[in-house]
């Protein structure tokens, strides 16, 4: 004999008519879709959770009254009634309901027939999916595949391009040499072959961006690192009066990366930090073992090394700080706004990352982090 007691109660549900109801209710709470059922005169009858939160009305607000009043989309209505007249089954993928707080919900929606055991149709089920999140990945997918045919599309007018940019470099440079020291008009020359350097970065720099290369990783010093960038970079600097502030600990362990790449990325926000702070200005490097370090190292890995770039520039507003990584997205004249959209691609592959605080009109600090591996 079975007690109420039992833990294998489960054929028992089954066979109560009680719970079997009770069952049937907990099941309908549990869906996540929305299950509406109505009557022929589309009276709602049942209106699950799912269907509460899809559409912002309680169950008590909703049960007795009529479908327009809860859901005043048309279409709904017409596929319920549909699907009562003829029997079938109706859906409609792309449909959006506009919940009673005022958003937009884009559900699918399938309306069928309820039917007695002899077929007779007793009324209309209609199941509502919400589609935001699969919508937002859509979004996702859309985007990175317009990044694909657009970094494709980079790639091929790149290589076009690239070869006559040589020949007008090459040509232009013969002609400053005949021109010998005729300054008025090696100025001219002087421009050509500066603008031809500058497309041609651009271009090294989009085709990076588009086929991006397989790391090569080896034990490298990230302070060798940063010194030899902040050494490419010290005539600039100099020039427009910055100082550049270093303060390396000198106890960080080596790590393992791309020397190129890792470059690459230093060059990048040395760069930007110098770009973004006017004559007079400052900006420091400086490195150290992350804060995680001792949690890491229980857990028995070797820990993360940080590196900062801070820098008294004109720092982001808001709305900057929100864009940073998208490509091509820049406040400068002359940017490519590939720069941090590179390096945070780069940082990724290292299993690193990029972490950037920043406030108007007083300075910008970017932190990177990297295992040591
Ligand atoms: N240190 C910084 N201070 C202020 N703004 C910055 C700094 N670094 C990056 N930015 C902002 O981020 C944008 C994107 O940078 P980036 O991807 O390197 O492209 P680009 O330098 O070609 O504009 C810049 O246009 C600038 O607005
Ligand atoms: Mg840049």
């Amino acid at each position: 004999m079975m007690t109420s007691s039992s833990r294998h109660s489960g054929p028992m549900i089954m066979k109560s008519a009680l719970n079997k109801e009770r069952l049937y209710e907990n099941l309908l709470a549990s869906i996540e879709d929305g299950v509406v059922v109505l009557a022929p005169d589309n009276i709602i009858l049942t209106f699950n959770q799912g269907a509460e939160g899809m559409i912002g009305v309680s169950e008590g607000m909703a049960v007795g009254n009529n479908l327009s009043s809860v859901i005043s989309e048309q279409e709904v209505g017409s596929l319920a009634q549909k699907a009562y007249e003829t029997g079938k089954s109706f859906s409609d993928n792309d449909l959006s309901i506009r919940k009673k707080d005022g958003s937009l919900v884009p559900v699918s929606l399938t309306a069928s027939p309820l039917l007695d055991e002899e077929g007779k149709v007793l009324g209309t089920v209609i199941v509502l999916r919400d589609m935001r999140r699969i919508k937002a990945l859509e979004d996702d997918l859309r985007h990175s595949d317009r990044l694909g045919t657009l970094g494709t599309l980079a790639a091929g007018l790149a290589h076009e391009i690239k070869n006559p940019l040589g020949g007008i470099k090459g040509s232009a440079q013969l002609l400053q040499e005949e021109l010998g020291n005729d300054e008025r008009l090696t100025e001219y020359t002087g421009i050509i072959i500066r603008e031809t350097e500058r497309v041609n970065r651009l271009i090294e720099e989009l085709l990076d961006f588009a086929n991006p290369r397989k790391l090569s990783l080896r034990p490298i010093n990230i302070h060798k690192i940063l010194d030899d960038n902040i050494f490419l970079l010290s005539e600039v600097a100099k020039i427009k009066g910055i100082t550049v502030h270093k303060e390396f600990d000198p106890s960080l362990p080596m790590i393992k990366g791309d020397k190129e790449r890792l470059s690459q990325v230093f060059l990048n926000i040395i760069k930007n930090a110098i770009e973004a702070v006017d004559k007079g200005g400052w900006l420091m490097v400086s490195t150290r073992m992350g804060t995680e370090y001792q949690m890491v190292e229980r857990e028995g890995r070797k820990g993360v090394i940080v590196v900062e770039i801070s820098d008294n520039g004109k720092g982001m507003t808001q709305k900057t700080l929100e864009s940073l990584f998208t490509p091509f997205f820049s406040t400068k004249e002359k940017g490519s706004g590939l720069g941090l959209a590179i390096s945070h691609r780069i940082l990724k592959e290292h299993k690193g990352h990029i972490k950037i605080k920043s406030k108007a009109g007083e300075g910008t600090t970017v932190s990177v982090t990297l295992p040591v591996s």
